[in-house]
Order: structure tokens, then C-alpha cells, then sequence
């Protein structure tokens, strides 16, 4: 996957660069409100065609401008070479394109690119809704297996479509739909569940590296009472659902729970142990992708220092360079992270107002 160059022109203060990473670590330093962050919210909007700082797309693009354009070249060990761009303009057009022709949906892209990012605000993969920990579950079910994106939409057209029913008050019309409905709910179950039992003994492993005094045990919910049929579930509760207007149990509603002695984790654990988790979680995703696809993740690690301790620091910074993936890792000082981690063939960014410049032989002197 690693991005061999990177062009960047309209995102938020950056001035147009053209940037030749590192396919291992790159450090990204330089002051506060410098532009390392809008870099790597660049590097995540190409790879999901979001931003992760912001729910709308259009504070991203540069004020002065009307369009942003993202352009990478990437080389990935089993997919091959491929020239990936994305253009989004203020008045919501957008456009990716995939060595030159049109694609028609992000997903597309986000298969050639596998990005996972650690920043500030990643704890609320505990602490936040459930649909932030069905995000990080079908993030890893599709990239290793990307038919799941069908699965999933065929399962949410059924659910619509059984909602409008139930709006509607036509229960005659649910026999009809319940059976098309439990088959594509359980496709997707089978797909996530298995996905959790893989990353189950990853997962331990890593936060046994990260942090051995945590104790956290995750388990899966799908969506209705565990080894029951839903197809019961939904004829027991067909009148409550006509009540309410929408389906309340199924793949939709689905979770991972995340506990620490018998105790949902968000509740107990301080900032910094969440984070720690957070971190875990999203290390053992990179490690199973690895495992189960020889690809690699791209980590998009921001502002590090204020993230996690010294310790923690150290590890998770082991845990980075052992999966050799490519990394992109922001902080203040050039050195605060780069004194004590020295990754082979790693290069180093200096961002001053938008300006992004390679130090690397500066730096190393
Ligand atoms: N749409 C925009 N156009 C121009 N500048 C912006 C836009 N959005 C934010 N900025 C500015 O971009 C700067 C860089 O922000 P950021 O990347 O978060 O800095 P860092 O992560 O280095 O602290 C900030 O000074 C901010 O005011
Ligand atoms: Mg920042």
C-alpha cells in the first residue's frame, strides 16, 4: 500500500506539495496551527473520502479556494501500481479517479488504500455510539474481504425497505420480507462475527505489548439475543416494531462490547488507558490484514506526544516498526519521538504555515 508520492493542492492552510514519503515512518513536525494535521486529514480523505476532524468535507478545502485535489501514486505488493485521485470541490461535487478513469464509488478506492489513524479524539472508539465500533469492525471485514460492502448494502436496502413496511402498518407485507431480510442479516453477522473471533488472540497479544496491567475482554454482540433465530426475535417483536416504525433488532444494531472486569471500559478506565486500548484495537486490525492478506496498513499517528506516556509511547512505536508498514507521525518538536526511535530508512517533514519541506538529511547530521 505505501503511498510512493503524494500531491496535495487547496487542503486547509497547506500550500500545493508534491511529497516523496518514506514507505516506512515519516516524521511530520513543526508548530502549533503549522498544517501537520490537515497533512495526514489529506492522506485519510484520498483512503475514505472523509475527513476524520470533521463530519462535512468543506471546511477542509482551502478558504481562498473552491476545489481540493489529492493525488497519490501507491505500490502495493500484491494489488500492483495504481495512480489514485480525488477532487472535491464547495459546492459538493467530487470526483475520484483510479489510473485515469472515473470510479463510481469510494470503496473503490478505500480497497487500495488501508488507512488507519490515531488521534486525539480516537478514544471515543470506546466511548462513543455503537456505530463507531460497527465502523471498526466492518473496516476489517471488508479490507480482507471486500465483497462484504455487497453484503452490507443488500442488508440495508432490506432494512429500509422492512422499515417503510412497518411505517406504512402493512404487517401482512412482513412474511413476505422477513425471509430476504434474516438472509441478509445473517450473511453480514457470520461476516463480523468470525471477523472478532480472528482478531480476539491479536488483539490480546498486542495490549499484552502495549500495556501489560489492562485487562480488557471483547465479545460480540449482533444485533439480537446471542444463538437465538432472528427470524423469532422479528415475529416476537412485530407489533412493537409496527409501533415504533423501524426494525429494533438485527445487524444494525450490532456491537462490540469492550469491558474491563465485567465493567464497560469508557466508564472505568482513565484517558490514557482508553487510549492505550484505542490504539491496541486498531494495531491488531493492521497486524490481521497483514496476516490474512500480505498487504500492509498505512498509520496515520497524530500528535503522539499528547497521546500516550513515555512508555506507552515506546511501545506502540515497537509495535509500528514490527508490522514495517508505512507511517506518517506528527509532533512539535522534531525530535520528541525520532531521539528514541530511529526506524531504518525513515525520512523527516518540517511544516511551517503550510509549507511542507524533507529535513531528512538535515536532521540526521
Ligand atoms: N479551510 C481552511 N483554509 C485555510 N486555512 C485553514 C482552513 N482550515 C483551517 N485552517 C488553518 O490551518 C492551520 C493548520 O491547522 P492544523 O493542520 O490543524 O495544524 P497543526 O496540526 O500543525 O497544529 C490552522 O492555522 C488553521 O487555522
Ligand atoms: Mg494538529
Amino acid at each position: 500500500m505505501p503511498i510512493k508520492r503524494l500531491q496535495i493542492s487547496g487542503v486547509r492552510n497547506l500550500q500545493p506539495l508534491s511529497l516523496t514519503p518514506s514507505l516506512g515512518v515519516n516524521f511530520i513536525y513543526g508548530e502549533n496551527g503549522s498544517g501537520k494535521s490537515s497533512l495526514l486529514e489529506a492522506l485519510y480523505i484520498l483512503a475514505n473520502g472523509k475527513s476524520f476532524r470533521h463530519h462535512l468535507l468543506k471546511p477542509v478545502i482551502q478558504h481562498s479556494m473552491d476545489t481540493c485535489v489529492l493525488f497519490s501514486e501507491i505500490d502495493d505488493n500484491r494489488m500492483g501500481t495504481a495512480r489514485l485521485g480525488v477532487q472535491r470541490s464547495r459546492n459538493g461535487e467530487k470526483a475520484i479517479k483510479l489510473n485515469g478513469e472515473a470510479l463510481q464509488s469510494q470503496a473503490e478506492a478505500s480497497a487500495w488504500l488501508p488507512v488507519q489513524i490515531i488521534e486525539p479524539n480516537t478514544f471515543k472508539l470506546l466511548s462513543g455510539s455503537p456505530q463507531e465500533r460497527r465502523q471498526f469492525i466492518d473496516w476489517g471485514v471488508f479490507h480482507v474481504e471486500h465483497s462484504f460492502l455487497n453484503q452490507w448494502r443488500e442488508f440495508k436496502k432490506l432494512l429500509l425497505q422492512r422499515n417503510a413496511v412497518l411505517k406504512k402498518g402493512e404487517p401482512d407485507w412482513l412474511d413476505v420480507w422477513d425471509k430476504g431480510f434474516v438472509k441478509a442479516a445473517n450473511a453480514v453477522n457470520v461476516a463480523r462475527k468470525a471477523y472478532i473471533e480472528r482478531l480476539l488472540p491479536v488483539f490480546e497479544h498486542t495490549l499484552s505489548r502495549l500495556d501489560d496491567n489492562l485487562d480488557i475482554q471483547l465479545s460480540f454482540y449482533p444485533g439480537w439475543e446471542r444463538n437465538s433465530d432472528l427470524i423469532e426475535i422479528l415475529d416476537k417483536q412485530r407489533d412493537r416494531d409496527i409501533q415504533i416504525g423501524h426494525t429494533q433488532s438485527g445487524p444494525q444494531r450490532a456491537e462490540l462490547r469492550i469491558k474491563t472486569n465485567g465493567i464497560n471500559a469508557a466508564d472505568v478506565l482513565s484517558r490514557g488507558q482508553q487510549k492505550a486500548v484505542v490504539a491496541a484495537l486498531k494495531l491488531s486490525q493492521g497486524l490481521l490484514f497483514q496476516q490474512e492478506t500480505e498487504r500492509s496498513t498505512i498509520y496515520l499517528v497524530d500528535d503522539l506526544a499528547s497521546e500516550l506516556d513515555e512508555t506507552h509511547r515506546f511501545a506502540l512505536c515497537q509495535l509500528l516498526e514490527d508490522l514495517k508498514c508505512q507511517v506518517f507521525i506528527t509532533s512539535i518538536e522534531h525530535n520528541s519521538i525520532s531521539d528514541q526511535w530511529k526506524p531504518k530508512g525513515s525520512k523527516m517533514f518540517h511544516v511551517e504555515h503550510g509549507n511542507i519541506t524533507d529535513t531528512t538529511n538535515t536532521e540526521n547530521e
